[in-house]
């Protein structure tokens, strides 16, 4: 089994294999369109909402939650240079937000 990643609001997909790191998926797939600054939980720049699929990442950690909270933003919402697809699902369905 693998996982179908899509990203908005971009619309690109893509399938991956459980355990990865989103980073490196977006890194092979620049159309994805994330954007990253500081790449370490420090900025904020790379915030995603998760539409779908947030059982299958590891939770946050401490530095990514500081950073979250800063921004207080609602709902389900990551560090897309900390996400780390933990199992495969279904889909893992992201939304880009706007870094300003
Ligand atoms: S790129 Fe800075 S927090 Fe992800």
């Amino acid at each position: 089994m693998s996982t179908r990643v899509r990203f908005e609001p971009s619309g690109f997909e893509t399938e991956v294999d459980a355990p990865v790191a989103l980073i490196d998926v977006t890194d092979e797939h620049p159309k994805a369109d994330v954007p990253y600054s500081c790449r370490s939980a420090s900025c904020g720049t790379c915030r995603v909402e998760v539409i779908a699929g947030a059982d299958a990442l590891v939770p946050p950690d401490d530095d990514e939650q500081d950073v979250l909270e800063i921004f207080g933003d609602e709902g389900p919402v990551r560090l897309c240079c900390q996400l780390e697809l933990a199992k495969d699902t279904e889909v893992l369905h992201l939304r880009v937000l706007d870094p300003y």
